[in-house]
């Protein structure tokens, strides 16, 4: 690994020392990790100021600062959180959040036991969560925290988080979501392959494959109903109408919040409120995988197919989207310009961590320090954030897997 030095950029160099002071410090000296600094520094971008004006200004507009009822029922932050991970709808970032707040706190992660192999970041792989399938965690320690890849269970996930884990998950409206999955999966890919040997149009192959789904030889796994899928409705089910509104059913009463791809921010502010956490523990760089264009678009006949085909996925949409809006409205006034100052914060981080991505001067930058609010603390930003912030997911999960497997075999000598 440290052969490497010579050779892969200031990025990749950056990780490995995270890496390494990760497992260095975390495991044998048991200190915190992210130690906060809380010396004030004075930030050096001049966008930075103009956005505490804006924030000022907002104050300004009414909103108290004596602390509300939620701040003093929220003296607790929640630890015990299980994301479910839902393929193409923007859950990477959110995994990234859920890795930093488990590395902050010392939490333990639920993680998969491999390190490499075909869909080893999955805990389950068309499967719930299996204590064979995860790496074990020294004696008398629980699980905290849940945020990859597996199939919802209400008993499997019982019956290894702790009692109090709040369930999140996260959806997309159904044709963006099928267009990104498409694109990502293979799907389009085979159906391209399938023009060219069948001498069919290009243009039209996706609205020829959705006039008749069932009758092509294309892999649909990724994009069959597969939300509702993820969430835990069996393949056998997807058209059955009494296991859909078992399904919703559950889903209401196990999940405290699912959140809404096309409303990033506003979902993340609402996790915030539910899990009682700081906007220091809800801030992201957006990953790629966000970004990623889809290849095809859909007509509206296309829909009018995808409706049919993708039934539970807009039953499990429309019912959620309605669920979301409920939460929100219930929050009170001051929710939207709490999600105002959010964005404007999640801006200057955004600038910041692309000038320490900038910097090749190998000196870390001063940090970017973000003031205090209505809604939040003061905190700092650091370069070493916006590196495990921008790392890439799998590299980062290995590291995770080998520390996580180092801790049991040491604990357990
Ligand atoms: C394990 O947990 C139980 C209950 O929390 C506690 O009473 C016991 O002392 C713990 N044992 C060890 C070895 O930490
Ligand atoms: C479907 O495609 C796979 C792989 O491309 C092939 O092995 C299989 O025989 C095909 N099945 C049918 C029914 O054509
Ligand atoms: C739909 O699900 C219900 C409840 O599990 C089951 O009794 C029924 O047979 C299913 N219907 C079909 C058509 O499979």
């Amino acid at each position: 690994m440290l052969t490497c030095f010579g050779l892969c950029s200031l990025k990749q160099k950056l990780l490995i020392l995270i890496c390494l002071s990760i497992s260095s410090l975390w495991f044998i000296l048991q200190i915190p990790i992210y130690e906060p600094q809380f010396q004030r520094i004075n930030s050096t971008f001049s966008s930075a100021s103009s956005c505490r004006d804006a924030l000022h200004s907002s104050r300004k507009d009414g909103v108290e600062r004596t602390p509300t009822a939620r701040q003093i029922y929220c003296s607790m932050k929640k630890n015990h959180v299980a994301f479910l991970k839902v393929h193409k709808a923007g859950s990477t970032t959110i995994m990234n959040i859920f890795i930093r707040f488990a590395i902050q706190n010392k939490l333990n992660i639920v993680l998969p036991k491999r390190t490499s192999g075909y869909g080893f970041n999955y805990i389950g792989y068309e499967d719930t969560v299996r204590l064979k399938n995860i790496v074990p965690l020294p004696y008398n320690e629980t699980y905290d925290i849940l945020c990859n890849h597996v199939l919802y269970e209400r008993e499997a996930f019982q019956s290894i988080l702790p009692k109090d884990t709040v369930n999140i998950g996260i959806i997309r409206e159904p044709s963006s979501h099928m267009m990104s999955a498409g694109t990502y999966y293979g799907l389009y890919h085979g159906l391209l392959k399938h023009a060219a040997a069948m001498g069919l149009s290009k243009a039209n192959i996706v609205s020829e494959f959705l006039e008749n789904p069932f009758h092509w030889n294309v892999s649909t796994a990724f994009v069959h109903n597969r939300m509702s899928f993820d969430l835990g409705l069996e393949r056998e089910s997807f058209y059955n109408e009494t296991e859909i509104e078992r399904l919703l059913k559950t889903l209401d009463e196990d999940f405290s919040l699912i959140m809404l791809m096309e409303y990033f921010d506003e979902s993340l502010v609402l996790m915030k409120r539910i899990l009682c956490w700081e906007t220091k523990d809800i801030i992201y760089v957006p990953l790629n995988t966000l970004q990623r264009g889809a290849s095809f678009s859909l007509k509206s006949d296309d829909i009018k197919n995808l409706k049919k085909w993708n039934y539970a996925d807009y039953r499990l949409y429309e019912h959620f989207q309605k669920v979301f809006w409920d939460k929100v409205h219930a929050e009170g006034s001051d929710f939207f310009l709490e999600v105002q100052e959010y964005k404007l914060i999640l801006k200057q981080i955004k600038r910041y961590c692309a000038e320490v991505e900038a910097d090749d001067t190998n000196s870390e930058l001063e940090p970017l320090y973000i003031s205090e609010s209505p809604w939040s603390k003061e905190f700092q930003t650091t370069s070493h954030d916006c590196l495990v912030m921008t790392a890439d997911e799998l590299p980062l999960l290995r590291s995770l897997i080998r520390i996580a497997w180092k801790r049991f075999t040491s604990a357990s000598k």
